[in-house]
């Protein structure tokens, strides 16, 4: 059974179908970059999965379970973390705060009054790790808006992956940053998938960082899937070349 499972996801607005009946079957365990010219969707996509946004047609299926119009709270819960397109996080706590806290919304106790301690000191815990997985330990009492926009985008990743997800969705990490930012990202996130059994959903633009990073590619064109498999087939499919990776290679 695969980790996630998406049934024919559709999302309208208006008379815009941005993401038109979309069938993705995630195993667990796998790296997966979705791929697309500006527009295909793909930011959508997330917003229905992770419920920023609700479907207007379709299922989602985590873990087993039927999770489409849950919550974003409920869908964290559940085990799935995002980071946004545009960098979401507080400038004026430290990075260690930034992490802390969001490890902290993900914790079971952490409405128990007299939880406050063991839940705290839980937190600090995580918020450590993530933030020395992302190896920004050395700003942990930086403002998160004084740090540089790649180490902004690491931090990101750090409170996503602080709430301990089994799904862990990237859209457009690399987006913004310098050619040594993102080698930098991208060796980051490899030592990280290295270690872990997090399976991972990525929207990436930049071919050489899918190409290094993903063990299968969805290919997103006006909302539809118009490729999906190895990066070697979905790189050699006519239909991909024309669409959008014309003048790759
Ligand atoms: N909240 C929204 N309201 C109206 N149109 C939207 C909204 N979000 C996205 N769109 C439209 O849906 C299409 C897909 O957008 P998006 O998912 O952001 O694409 P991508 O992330 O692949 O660049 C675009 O035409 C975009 O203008
Ligand atoms: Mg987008």
């Amino acid at each position: 059974m695969p980790l996630l499972e998406c049934r024919g996801l559709t999302r309208s607005f208006g008379g815009l179908v941005a993401v038109d009946n979309v069938n993705m079957a995630i195993e667990a365990g796998e790296i997966r970059a979705v791929i697309g010219p500006n527009g295909a969707g793909k930011s959508t996509l997330f917003n229905i999965i992770t419920g920023v946004l609700p479907v207007s047609d379709g299922q989602t299926v985590f873990a087993g379970e039927m999770i489409t119009g849950l919550p974003v709270y409920r869908v964290v819960q559940k085990g799935i973390a995002r980071t946004f397109q545009l960098t979401h996080l507080f400038p004026d706590l430290t990075a260690h705060e930034n992490v802390r806290i969001a490890a902290q919304a993900q914790h079971a106790d952490r409405w128990r009054p007299l939880a406050g301690g063991h839940v705290l000191a839980a937190s600090r815990k995580v918020a450590d790790e993530a933030l020395e997985q992302m190896r920004l330990s050395r700003f942990s009492g930086v403002k998160a808006g004084m740090l540089s926009h790649g180490d902004q985008r690491l931090l990101e990743i750090g409170m996503a992956i602080a709430q301990k997800p089994r799904l862990l969705m990237l859209d457009e990490p690399t987006q913004g940053l310098s050619i040594e930012e993102t080698d930098r990202a991208v060796q980051i996130l490899r030592d990280m998938l290295a270690k872990g059994d997090l399976t991972v959903i990525l929207v990436e633009h930049d071919m050489e960082v899918v190409f290094k990073l993903a063990d299968k590619i969805t290919v997103l064109h006006r909302g539809r899937v118009i490729a999906d498999g190895l990066p070697d087939e979905v790189k050699a499919n006519d239909e991909v070349q024309s669409a959008y990776l014309g003048g790759l290679e």
